[in-house]
């Protein structure tokens, strides 16, 4: 029997240390959770983008009456992003939450399992580590890649 662990190693940052580029997408992540329509849930979710091209496509949560129909903004985010600009590699990622309270949440807020399976799809098409941002109310983590939350992922390709 082989013992084996997976670590995932990931940043602590205040949102002035960040690089101008992820300021942006935090802003945009913040800024679409105002876009959320979450009458069921009255949570709110904002995600934003960075492409190749320097396009930033954001998303928000969208809920349905027939409650699975909805989805989160992460993969509103990422499948518009599919649809606009096919082809072209997602860089980073910025998500911000505002909870049933309608403020910002304390902890930076992580994507669910569904929506790490869809980013991870576009990582593993970019080839590249897509960079991770969770944005909580004074504090956002950076994660290196989508793989870093999705360890021993499904993936056929
Ligand atoms: N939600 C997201 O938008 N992203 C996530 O990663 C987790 C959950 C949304 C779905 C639903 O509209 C609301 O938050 C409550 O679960």
């Amino acid at each position: 029997m082989k013992h084996r662990s997976v670590t995932i190693d990931f940043q602590e940052l205040a949102y002035d240390e960040l690089e101008a580029f992820e300021r942006d997408l935090v802003d945009k992540a913040r800024q679409y959770t105002h876009n959320a329509y979450s009458p069921y849930s009255r949570f709110k979710v904002g995600a934003a983008i960075l492409l190749d091209n320097g396009e930033v496509v954001c998303g928000a949560n969208q809920e349905n009456t027939a409650f699975p129909s909805g989805t989160c903004a992460e993969r509103s985010a990422c499948f518009s992003a599919g649809a606009r600009f096919p082809g072209i590699k997602f860089r980073a990622i910025a998500i911000a939450a505002r909870g049933t309270d309608d403020l910002p949440v304390d902890d930076p807020c992580a994507p669910c399992g569904a929506c790490r399976q869809a980013l991870l799809e576009y990582e593993k098409l970019a080839g590249e580590p897509v960079e991770v941002l969770l944005v909580g109310r004074d504090i956002i983590y950076r994660l290196p890649s989508v793989q870093s939350l999705l360890p021993l992922a499904f993936i056929t390709f």
